[in-house]
């Protein structure tokens, strides 16, 4: 049986018994059931391989650049001798790679006293992790997400992740007529459909008020309670650093405006972007932009200091890109190549039509006062 067909059972069996299940039960099931969902089935999902790029792949300066600010950081907290780095939803390794590689070429005092800890939720990527870490495996750590979120963990320094909230399951909402409603996921005649009813849970209704969004008639949304959930894990593991969150989406009032009528969720197969989730079960991307507001207000309420959030173009600017694209000019390879690698980072920066205008980096800290990092310089200044 094709993963599409066992996962397509294992989903239909589930909404027989229970009658339907939410949009997020559905994601869920076809992103991490172990060994048959997107995510947690062999074979390559990023690059050109795969399904969709991610800023890792375009070139290691986005690592690097990230690893400057990371000095940045460590330097902020008076040069601490322990410091941990955290990856969340660390793929195949790349961008830790390229950040390690980084670190222990410019930072030694810091790489001297270094951890990275890798959490991803397939297991199996570790052996691609340790491949792609080879040189830095004294320094490695592994951990479950369960682990992760689990009382027992606590570090100081930095966590940081790329395109991992966009990938946590999310519940579908519509305004009716009739006030909120929830979309679940049934079946009939042996298809997928879809059908509103009451919210699953108050959580839903709670999450749109905090961040002020009432739906217009007829309009549609995606809520991704696990995000909140998620930086709560994160902020009581953090005893004293930041947590930078890399991501494509908005802040609530771009993010929920009526424009959005059909709201973001988008699948990727092959570099082609399609709109029916329920299709290609289990071989296909799910995702749905970040609402980075409640990032921000969640985090306010768990006591970090919202330091910086903006476009990535902007971030990558001010924290060092123009270092990076210097250093290349600077080097010895060909002029092809370094044609090449121009125009690869143009992607990165790129206001319009580029990585650098939907994807967001937001910083926010705990326990360090007054922050002074590199993304707040002043663009060319
Ligand atoms: C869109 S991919 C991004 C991978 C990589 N960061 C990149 O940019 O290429 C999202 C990754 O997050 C992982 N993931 C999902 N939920 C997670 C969780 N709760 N904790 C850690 N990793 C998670 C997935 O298995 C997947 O590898």
């Amino acid at each position: 049986m094709s993963t599409d067909s066992t996962l397509n059972s294992i989903i239909t069996t589930r909404i027989a018994q229970q009658g339907r299940i939410t949009f997020a039960e559905f994601m869920a099931a076809c992103l991490y059931t172990p060994g048959l969902g997107y995510y947690t089935s062999p074979g390559r999902k990023v690059g050109a391989e795969g399904d969709f790029y991610t800023s890792i792949t375009v070139h290691a300066s986005f690592g690097r650049v990230i690893a400057r600010e990371i000095a940045q950081m460590w330097r902020s907290m008076g040069t601490p001798a322990d410091f941990t780095l955290i990856e969340c939803g660390a793929g195949n390794g790349r961008l830790a790679c390229d950040i390690m590689d980084y670190l222990a070429e410019r930072e030694v005092q810091l790489y001297a006293g270094l951890k990275l800890v890798l959490v991803e939720q397939e297991p199996t990527l570790e052996s691609a992790q340790r491949e792609m870490l080879s040189a830095h495996l004294d320094r490695l750590a592994w951990l479950s997400p369960d682990k992760f979120a689990s009382e027992n963990f606590t570090f100081s320094g930095c966590l940081y992740s790329n395109e991992l909230i966009d990938a946590l399951p999310v519940h579908r909402v519509v305004m009716t007529s009739d006030g909120l409603k929830e979309i679940y996921v049934t079946c009939k005649d042996g298809l997928f459909t879809e059908e509103a009813g009451e919210p699953s849970t108050p959580d839903i209704e709670a999450y749109l008020k905090r961040i002020a969004v009432e739906l217009h008639p007829g309009q549609q949304a995606e809520v991704n309670l696990n995000a909140p959930k998620w930086l709560a894990s994160a902020s009581r593991a953090l005893q004293r650093g930041y947590i930078m969150t890399i991501d494509y989406g908005y802040p609530a009032p771009e993010l929920y405006t009526p424009l959005r009528k059909l709201g973001t969720l988008l699948c990727y197969y092959r570099h082609q972007t399609e709109e029916n989730p329920y299709i290609r079960l289990g071989l296909q991307d799910i995702t749905a932009h970040v609402d980075f507001t409640t990032l921000m207000k969640c985090g306010e309420d768990l006591g970090l200091l919202n330091v910086w959030f903006g476009e990535q173009y902007r971030f990558l600017l001010s924290a060092g890109i123009i270092e990076e694209i210097e250093e290349i000019e600077r080097s010895a390879i060909a002029e092809e190549e370094k044609l090449r690698l121009r125009l690869a980072l143009k992607k990165l920066i790129m206001p319009e039509g580029g990585m650098g205008d939907t994807f967001r980096v937001l910083i926010q800290s705990k326990g360090v006062n007054a922050p002074k990092l590199l993304c707040q310089r002043r663009i060319g200044g």
